[in-house]
């Protein structure tokens, strides 16, 4: 579509000029199996080693800890079956949040099926969860802890430092953040206290679909979760995708360092139509607060359905969806939104729009106007 202000980028967002370029020039070039042993194998090979430093640096961790994924799904269901299935020795007792990704919280429900406990912790009105509950439910049997950093339907912050600095206090557990909403907008690695894995995906950070990241503190015990021929430190085998590699490596460092300038902006564009939306009084209700993540703004209109929002923002070239990509063609209510026990009138769709690096002050200001006209021509349609 032409003319249209894109304002879903947390549900992916637009490779950028760069990280296209970089991917073209690798695939023409250094096409190669990178475990191959002749000349063009050991050059793809050096720009995969590259790659992966880079990731490294950014993460403070040593290469060798870095694996390339096909993106946060797989990430996160190796992090937890990896983590999961290999440490039965110490315990079988596994803490998660009831608002992960469906690529958490599928894969417990999963490891429910072979055994294992799995607890899940609770959030308040804001989306946060309660560090005095962590503390009551880690064991001395508990080997996997799993939190999101940002949540992706309402932005929600999870205390990332604080957790893990009880979790290693308190139980041999390992801790995985899924990071992929919150890589390139919050600061996240593995310096000083902080989580032992992270998982992140390239297209949330104007990379590629199909491509991702599961970063570890330090060599941890651990099952890969695709057998094969050894790649990846025989942690994750098929035959690596260099220029997705290099891509994700391009865009992580690019993200990383417009983040601060980024950040600014989002934080006052949300400010900005958080005072809109709050001026429509009880018509409205806003599920991300001030102390969440910059880039996403979720809200619900009394007793309207999203569809009928989203459609009515589409005429006018505005693109946002309903709080998540996955659920947002399925019509039950988000698990997300049940968590945070909003009142029924609110249930009916939640809207959300997440900035992203192609985003200006203007998309900004086209948006307010188009949402001050939509909230005009909706006033009193109830469905
Ligand atoms: C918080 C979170 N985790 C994981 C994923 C899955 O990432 P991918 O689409 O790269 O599989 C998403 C995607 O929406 C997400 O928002």
């Amino acid at each position: 579509m032409v003319n249209t202000i894109y304002l879903d980028n947390s549900a992916t967002t637009k490779p950028l000029k760069e990280v296209m370029q970089a991917f073209m020039v690798v695939n023409e070039q250094y096409y190669a199996n990178p475990a191959s042993i002749h000349a063009m194998g050991v050059e793809a090979n050096d720009l995969l080693i590259r790659a992966r430093e880079q990731v490294a640096d950014i993460l403070q961790t040593e290469a060798k800890n870095v694996l390339f994924t096909s993106g946060g799904t797989e990430s996160n269901n190796a992090a937890i079956f990896g983590i999961a299935r290999s440490n039965t020795h110490i315990g079988k007792h596994i803490l998660t949040t009831e608002i992960e990704h469906p690529s958490v919280l599928e894969t417990m429900k999963q490891l429910e099926k072979e055994g294992f406990d799995v607890e899940y912790l609770r959030v308040d009105r804001r989306g946060v969860i309660s560090l005095d509950e962590l503390r009551t439910k880690i064991r001395k049997e508990t080997i996997l802890v799993s939190i999101m950093h940002v949540n992706n339907e309402m932005g929600a912050i999870q205390p990332i430092k604080e957790a893990a600095k009880m979790i290693h206090e308190m139980s041999r557990a390992a801790f995985h953040v899924d990071a992929v909403q919150s890589f390139g907008k919050l600061a996240i690695s593995f310096k000083e206290e902080g989580p032992d894995i992270i998982s992140i995906s390239g297209h949330k950070i104007h990379g590629f679909k199909g491509s991702g990241v599961l970063a570890f503190r330090k060599p941890i015990r651990w099952q890969p979760f695709a057998l094969g021929g050894g790649q990846e430190f025989g942690m994750r085998s098929g035959t690596v995708a260099v220029p997705q590699a290099v891509a994700l490596a391009k865009a992580a460092r690019l993200a990383v360092e417009t983040m601060n300038e980024r950040s600014n902006k989002y934080r006052q564009w949300h400010d900005e139509i958080r005072t809109q939306l709050e001026s429509y009084g009880e018509a409205v209700h806003v599920l991300s607060t001030p102390q969440g993540a910059a880039h996403i703004v979720s809200f619900s209109v009394c007793d309207l359905k999203g569809e009928v929002i989203i459609n009515a923002m589409q005429k006018r070239g505005v693109i946002v969806s309903t709080s998540s990509a996955c659920s947002s063609k399925q019509t039950k209510t988000s698990h997300v939104v049940e968590a945070l026990h909003l009142d029924e009138h609110y249930k009916k769709g939640v809207i959300r729009l997440s900035f992203g690096a192609h985003n200006t002050i203007e998309d900004i200001e086209n948006f307010k106007q188009v949402l001050a006209e939509v909230m005009l021509e909706l006033k009193g349609e109830k469905k």
